[in-house]
């Protein structure tokens, strides 16, 4: 996941720095089974109310086998598929270490999982954040030439100073995102759909604001990343932002 801070220009740390082991022999019995109960808990909540590629990537990457999934079994399938592969990291990855994995179709994933008793609290996103929420999408390959896109934007507009419009694109599409699907509204982002509490919330509440996704509103929207968003960004479809995203170029971002 992004951190909300951008980090600036400055750094020459190595992606490879921030990854770990994933030690999946360290995750308990009772790692397991929230892991497990997460899962259930969130397939039974979306329903059909996600994006149909999400529920087509659950299925590829069989993660509906129980317990943690463990990164070399995930890549063994997700890798063939599209390129991407997994690695664990221990928590937030800055910015400009997030976007280069990204350029070369790398995800970081937490290598622990909450605790049962903070099912729904979320300090820093775990493996089922991780793992439920972004992975499935990452199966798709038109999302997944997106994505890594969006990876060579951030580290082109965080050289420029101006990585938070990276960001904010990300946020509205890839984390936050709503969209449009057989003319019902759908989730889109794996905040969304590996939350308990706003997958309903941004589908059915009267309090927010859903404006139409484009890349100049995306850029100009600020968001929250410690409360329910005040307002959703919608694609009129997912292959639309796909289209717009994946062919903004660095020029026309840092002109926005
Ligand atoms: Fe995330």
């Amino acid at each position: 996941m992004l951190q909300d801070v951008i980090t600036g220009t400055g750094d020459a740390t190595r992606w490879q720095d921030f990854v770990v082991p994933q030690c999946w022999n360290d995750f308990t019995a009772e790692d397991h089974a929230v892991w497990d109960l997460l899962f259930a808990r969130q397939v039974e909540l979306l329903g059909s109310r996600v994006v149909s590629p999400f529920l087509d990537g659950i299925d590829l990457l069989r993660l509906s086998h129980p317990g943690v999934p463990d990164v070399d079994g995930l890549n063994a399938l997700l890798t063939p598929r599209t390129g991407w592969r997994v690695v664990a990291v221990p928590g937030l990855v800055p910015d400009q270490a997030f976007f280069a994995m990204l350029s070369e179709r790398v995800f970081p994933v937490g290598n622990f999982i909450r605790a049962r008793d903070q099912l729904d609290y979320l300090e820093a996103p775990d493996c089922f954040h991780d793992m439920f929420g972004h992975i499935p999408m990452l199966a798709h390959h038109d999302f997944a030439e997106m994505a890594e896109h969006i990876g060579r934007l951030g580290l082109a507009a965080i050289a420029a100073g101006q990585g938070e419009k990276v960001a904010r694109i990300y946020w509205h599409s890839v984390e936050f995102g709503l969209g449009q699907e057989g003319g019902e509204l759908k989730i889109l982002g794996a905040g969304l759909a590996s939350s308990f509490g706003e997958a309903h919330f941004s589908l059915e509440s009267d309090a927010v604001e859903r404006l139409p996704f484009s890349v100049e509103r995306a850029v100009n929207t600020p968001y929250k990343h410690d409360a329910f968003q005040p307002r959703y960004l919608v694609s009129a479809s997912l292959e639309e932002t796909i289209a717009e995203v994946g062919g903004l170029t660095s020029e026309r971002l840092l002109a926005l």
